[in-house]
């Protein structure tokens, strides 16, 4: 059997050109199996072995059989034969004579084209399923994807797809998705892409094929309880608790209320901002019970721009931009740490520290890891002698957890740094629900958007020294 099917490898190869393409088809295939294998046992891990595998080895495999015909082609020009004639030169005649089925060769090219196109189809299936997972998305360009696989990781969402908020389930989406990536793979390999990625991301599905497949935009939420805990920059790093009830959703009579009031079928908000990044308005417009848009205009661009076409439709990303990719300020993110006692308040001034060590420019990731540890522990050896001996445990794990912070939300080679990519969810610094909810947009009877402090929560402890109870 093996013989025989060597023989008709020999046969084939009826020049250097087609030789060569049975050599690397062959020698693919079975390169592509081990790896298969490899990879299956675990024994290589990394994202660009995937790319080898379904990407760099199909496509070897392709063109050695395109090289097949190519040859005999070639060859027939040269000798000036007929195919028939040639065939008769290359294959035992008893593989030449028709049967009721054709001739043996007939069967046998059948045979291995439709074998070569099962083992094709397979690839393709598997490397779409293998592109689909989020270690391949995350990993496999390392460089561009690595500040969103770090964040995504951490984030409520680390168990979803990255293409189940990319790309959501329409075929036409995935296709596109599929060629998109391919492009993105090339751009990586050329170095060619913006540093930071641009948001909002153009090619994303809207959040009604995405973020609503698993999230019901009728869902009530009501109020939510949630508890806020900053720390001064004193010597004690003393704490500040808030506490707001969130009135994302509540029912009523005349339809939703609150938060999510937005994203109610009764209601619709579409805004038409200056430029891509969406954080200053040109105009705001609701619709209203009589289905016409009342719009808030900032008189900063009164000449009646016509922007229709710019409009967005405020969808759940509109608010939630950071569903997976939670990069925070470097306040909260100490904050957290503080909060959790990795980092120790017992140390004085350690908040005023932290944040300095971590907000200063370091021009690599490298100088930066040394420089905080350097900040802090000299901070300690200058002013608190003692301190810096009978606490040097915990200094040592507050600079720990300052660099993997650094590490995570801080990215040199793409440009990231604190703010990059801001959070709309809440209202830091005037942003977030603040673009739209301020004195400055105002409809033609002069009313603007509320901003008053009970629209969104109510506030059951602000910057109390104790933390609120719920009684
Ligand atoms: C829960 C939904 C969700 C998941 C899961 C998700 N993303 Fe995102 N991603 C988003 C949203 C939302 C944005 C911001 C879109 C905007 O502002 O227009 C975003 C933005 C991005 C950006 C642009 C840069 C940025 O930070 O804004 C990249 C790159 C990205 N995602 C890659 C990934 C990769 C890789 C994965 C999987 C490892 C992934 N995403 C998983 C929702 C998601
Ligand atoms: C494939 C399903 C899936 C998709 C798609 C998805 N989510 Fe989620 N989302 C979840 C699950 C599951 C949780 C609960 C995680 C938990 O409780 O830890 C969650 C949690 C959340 C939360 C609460 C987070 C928190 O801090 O507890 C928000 C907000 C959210 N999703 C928004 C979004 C948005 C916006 C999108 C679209 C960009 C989206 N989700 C897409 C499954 C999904
Ligand atoms: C793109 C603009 C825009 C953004 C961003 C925005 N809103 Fe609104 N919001 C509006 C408009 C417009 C109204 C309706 C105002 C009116 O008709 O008087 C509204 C109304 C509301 C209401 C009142 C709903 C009711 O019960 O009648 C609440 C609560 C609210 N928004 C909360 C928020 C929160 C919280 C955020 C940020 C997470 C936010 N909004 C972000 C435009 C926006
Ligand atoms: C106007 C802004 C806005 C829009 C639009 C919006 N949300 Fe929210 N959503 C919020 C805010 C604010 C919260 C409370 C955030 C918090 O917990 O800190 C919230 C909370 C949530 C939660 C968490 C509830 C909980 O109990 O923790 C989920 C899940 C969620 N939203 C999903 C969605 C989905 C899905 C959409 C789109 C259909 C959407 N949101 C649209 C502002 C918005
Ligand atoms: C349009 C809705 C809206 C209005 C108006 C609003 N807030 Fe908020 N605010 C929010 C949301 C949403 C959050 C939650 C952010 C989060 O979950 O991180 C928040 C969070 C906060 C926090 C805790 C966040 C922090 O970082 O400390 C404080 C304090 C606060 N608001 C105070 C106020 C005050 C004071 C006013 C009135 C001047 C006000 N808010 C008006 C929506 C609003």
């Amino acid at each position: 059997m093996y013989r025989k099917y060597l023989a008709f490898l020999h046969a084939i190869s009826i020049n250097l050109i087609s030789r060569v393409g049975v050599i690397i088809t062959s020698s693919s295939f079975v390169t592509f199996i081990i790896m298969v294998i490899a990879l299956q046992l675990g024994i290589v891990t990394n994202a660009y072995v995937g790319l080898l595998i379904y990407l760099a080895i199909p496509s070897f495999f392709i063109l050695g059989l395109i090289l097949i015909p190519i040859g005999w082609r070639l060859q027939k020009s040269r000798v000036h034969k007929q195919t028939g004639e040639l065939l008769e030169e290359q294959f035992p005649s008893e593989d030449l004579i028709s049967g009721v089925f054709g001739s043996r060769l007939l069967i046998k090219v059948a045979f291995f084209t439709l074998l070569n196109i099962l083992f094709i189809a397979l690839i393709s299936l598997e490397a779409f399923e293998y592109m689909n997972q989020p270690v391949f998305c995350g990993t496999a360009c390392h460089n561009v994807m690595g500040p969103e696989w770090a964040t995504y990781q951490q984030s409520p969402h680390a168990r979803i797809k990255c293409v189940a908020c990319h790309v959501g389930e329409k075929t036409e989406a995935v296709f596109f998705a599929k060629f998109n990536g391919v492009r993105q793979v090339y751009l990586e390999s050329l170095n060619s892409y913006n540093r930071p990625i641009p948001t909002p991301v153009h090619t994303m599905a809207p959040a009604r094929e995405t973020c609503e497949q698993c999230h019901w935009s009728d869902k009530s939420y009501g109020t939510k309880i949630k508890d806020f805990v900053s720390y001064d920059t004193d010597e004690a790093s003393t704490p500040y608790y808030t506490t707001l009830a969130l009135n994302i959703e509540t029912a009523s009579p005349t339809g939703r209320e609150g938060i999510h009031w937005h994203i109610s079928v009764e209601n619709e908000v579409r805004y038409a901002s200056v430029d891509d990044k969406n954080l200053t308005m040109i105009y705001v417009e609701a619709r209203t019970d009589d289905g016409s848009f009342n719009r808030f205009t900032n008189p900063d661009f009164s000449e009646n721009v016509d922007l229709s076409g710019a409009l967005r439709t405020l969808d759940c990303i509109g608010c939630h931009n950071r569903p997976a990719h939670i990069f925070l300020d470097a306040e909260t993110a100490v904050n957290n740490k503080l909060e959790q006692n990795v980092i120790n308040t017992s140390l004085p001034y350690i908040k005023r520290e932290a944040l300095a060590s971590i907000t200063q420019e370091y021009p690599d990731k490298q100088t930066a890891l040394t420089g905080i540890e350097d900040h802090i522990t000299t901070f300690y050896r200058e002013n608190y002698p003692e301190i810096a001996v009978s606490m040097g445990p915990a200094i040592n794990e507050a600079v720990l957890a300052l660099q993997e912070m650094y590490g995570l939300y801080i990215h040199h080679d793409m440009n990231i740094t604190w703010g990059t990519y801001p959070n709309f969810i809440g209202h830091k610094n005037d942003s977030g629900c603040m673009r739209c909810h301020n004195d400055m947009l105002e409809d033609e009877t002069g009313n603007t958007i509320s901003g008053d402090c009970e629209l969104c929560h109510t506030i059951l402890a602000y910057d109390e020294p104790e933390p609120f109870i719920v009684k």
